[in-house]
């Protein structure tokens, strides 16, 4: 066995200003498989994130909540957090931008910088609102496209025609901040000397660092000559001051990649075993891998290698890049309910389909991948539950019954066995060079392989058969071991699974080696399902969930963090006239049906005294009976736009507590009142 190896891995580091959805997934699900496969088999390997906290957007976000910015970025890194380690990526440390250890390495490597004279500033002319008193980057400006006229379009492209513009082309502009005209305005700026790098970047880029496609996109940057890169901002701005510099800051995407040393700094305050330099210094012998989607190449084989070379640290080993997702063969789009949060998914199916989902689908490559979601049903239930699982299953009762649960000695195939340890070699290989469409495909030949030789043994026969008990014994002993062995070469995919097999097993954690020996005169537990099959209405109740999801982000607050009330956030505070704003009535359920085909509503026609609305209320899973609900008062808002949904408009809305499925509550006034009365 050679020496371990030392890796450290990040993925993206996630803006602190959305939810984490079912595109980033990808990203996070891929990395995640790739570091406990290098721990499997026995590497030391590393794996840090962070949230990226920076940014005039997360500072606008924070102040139309009427929040800090800080307390905005602690509420989604508690949202984030627990997205992901309910998908089962395990990050060694999962940190902010935001933090100590940032804002000195930040400063470190910017002073290293300009010292070693590859900083430089001048003045730059800008588009100013007066009335915020802040430049506006080309997003906060919008205006008449002077191409085509079209109205309403954004400081840099026109979404109608296609061009793209200078902010000061664009006529009639405003500030999309107060509406104010912007004025133009000259301020210092600082700038990175990209140009510097060129020589070092031209032979870094295509030294192994980076797949075919993306060396070859970069080599075209390379040719066409590299800018200066702006790398400050005016205040106001939520980030780092830059040393020497009051009322400049660093652009939010100077400190983001330092974000990965800090947060490997901040682990190695709590894990003396790591050592920061020998991860970062210039003569690391570390490997260092980025993960990243497609659209920041820019920043991670161009700003940040040369970065790192500026300031004297080691450059990465690789930065690995991913496509985008699709859903359904499209964008993933709001309206058709495929913008799927991760915690929307979680709510209805379990992580594991969908880990197993992109590694089936997953190559070395940058394409786009595709998640249809009846091949996500199909393929899941085809492979993981038909052929993994079910090798178990048709197992275990009969070493149970027959046997006490004690898998007998023996090799009743060894050509099956050998055929198994022969292709670890390639699956691993396949995981290293992060193609797990391959890995999935062999270790899917090896499940078909051992469901065939089941089936031709036939145990379910031979038991019916006298004096056959040994034989039933042998084959059903050697079906748990290729089963064991499918889990080791999937856990690195599936690491529930993998965890609830070793409990039947009644094995200590499998480790990838363990695939070179077979169990022996052991004993088993009870064996419980480990897997059940995707449930087509569930990817129903999801999608639908989405497309409400939709509508309760348009509608409401995003959640302002207040672990004591309960454990749903509090909302932002809102002044007495937003809350009067809300006509509440006192409302009569006069019917309560079942709307067909879908999977969460229920049609209410209330009485509010002078007149009758339609409302569609997705209480369905806790009033499976709606007939119950018939005659019952509630609470109803009745000044609530109209909203139009697939099976009819939904006039308003009653109201309910809980967190959802079964647990939700109606509420209802006390006995007397009315319908039609206002809630004061
Ligand atoms: N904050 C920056 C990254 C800074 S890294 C020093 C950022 N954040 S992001 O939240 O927009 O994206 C995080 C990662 O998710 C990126 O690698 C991005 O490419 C990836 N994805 C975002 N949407 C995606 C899809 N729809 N599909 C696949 N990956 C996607 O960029
Ligand atoms: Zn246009």
């Amino acid at each position: 066995m050679s020496e371990a190896r030392k890796i450290l891995v990040t993925s993206a580091l996630p803006y602190a200003n959305g939810s984490i959805h079912l595109g980033h997934m990808l990203e996070y699900i891929q990395t995640d498989m790739w570091v406990r496969f290098q721990k499997l088999r026995g590497n030391q390997c590393v794996y840090v994130c962070a949230d990226d906290a920076h940014g005039s957007a997360i500072m606008l976000r924070a102040e139309k909540e009427g929040i800090s910015a800080e307390q905005l970025i602690a509420n989604v890194k508690a949202e984030h957090t627990a997205d992901f380690a309910d998908f089962l990526v395990d990050f060694d440390n999962y940190h902010s931008t935001h933090a100590e250890e940032n804002r000195e390495l930040s400063s470190a490597i910017y002073l290293k910088l300009r010292d070693a004279g590859h900083i430089a500033t001048r003045a730059v002319t800008q588009y100013f609102d007066p009335e915020k008193g802040m430049f506006l980057a080309d997003r906060f400006i919008k205006g008449t496209c002077p191409k085509c006229a079209a109205e309403d379009q954004y400081g840099d492209n026109c979404e109608k025609c296609g061009a793209t513009y200078e902010p000061t082309e664009l006529k009639n502009p405003r500030s999309a901040i107060s509406g104010a005209v912007p004025v133009l305005k000259e301020s210092k700026h600082f700038f990175f000397k990209l140009p510097d790098f060129e020589a070092m970047l031209k032979s870094w880029t295509r030294s192994g660092t980076l797949q075919d496609a993306v060396a070859n996109k970069i080599a075209e940057w390379l040719d066409g000559g590299l800018q200066e890169w702006d790398i400050s901002r005016d205040a106001p701005y939520f980030g780092f001051e830059i040393p020497d510099e009051p009322g400049k800051y660093f652009y939010v995407w100077l400190d983001a990649p330092i974000g990965y040393m800090a947060s490997f700094k901040n682990l190695c305050a709590k894990r003396p075993e790591l050592d920061f330099d020998a991860f970062w210094a210039k003569d690391s012998t570390a490997e260092l891998y980025h993960f990243i989607g497609k659209d920041i190449v820019n920043f991670h084989a161009l700003f940040w290698p040369a970065m790192l070379e500026g300031a004297g640290f080691r450059k990465p080993s690789g930065v690995n890049v991913h496509g985008y997702l699709t859903v359904n063969g499209q964008k993933m789009s709001k309206s058709r309910g495929t913008f799927i949060k991760a915690r929307t998914y979680l709510d209805h199916l379990n992580p594991e389909y969908l880990r197993y989902y992109y590694a089936a689908k997953l190559g070395r490559g940058v394409d786009d991948l595709d998640l249809n979601l009846e091949d996500f049903v199909q393929k899941v239930n085809s492979d993981l539950v038909g052929k993994v699982v079910n090798i178990a299953s048709r197992c275990a009762g009969f070493i149970h019954k027959g046997n006490a649960g004690v898998l007998v000695a023996g090799n009743a195939a060894p050509e099956l066995t050998e055929a198994f340890q022969a292709a670890a070699p390639s699956i691993a290989e396949a995981y290293e060079a992060r193609d797990f469409s391959r890995a999935m495909r062999e270790v899917m030949a090896l499940a078909d392989r051992a469901n065939a030789w089941i089936a031709d043994k036939a145990p379910w026969v031979l038991a019916k058969q006298d004096g056959k008990q040994a034989e039933v014994q042998a084959v059903c002993a050697l079906g748990v071991n290729l089963f064991r062995q499918l889990v080791i070469l999937l856990k690195p995919v599936l690491p529930n699974l993998a965890s609830a097999a070793e409990a039947f097993l009644n094995v200590a954690p499998l480790t990838w080696d363990d695939h070179q020996s077979l169990l022996a005169n052991h004993q088993l537990n009870p064996f419980n399902p480990l897997l059940t099959r995707i449930e087509p209405a569930k990817i129903e109740a999801m999608i639908e969930a989405s497309k409400e999801d939709l509508a309760a982000t348009e509608a409401s607050n995003p959640p302002q963090g207040n672990g004591e009330l309960s454990k749903e956030p509090l909302a932002a505070e809102i002044a007495f006239d937003t809350f009067a704003a809300v006509d509440l009535r006192i409302a009569l359920i006069e019917k309560a049906e079942f709307v067909e085909g879908a999977d969460k509503l229920l049609r209410l026609t209330l009485d509010i005294g002078d007149a009758k609305r339609n409302v569609f209320s997705g209480i369905k899973s806790a009033y499976p009976d709606p007939s119950k609900l018939e005659g019952r008062l509630t609470l109803y808002v009745a000044n609530l736009a109209a909203r139009k949904m697939k099976f009819g408009v939904s006039e308003g809305m009653v109201l309910a507590a809980g967190p959802g499925g079964e647990d939700i509550y109606l509420l209802s006034p006390d006995n007397g009142a009315k319908p039609g009365q206002r809630v004061k």
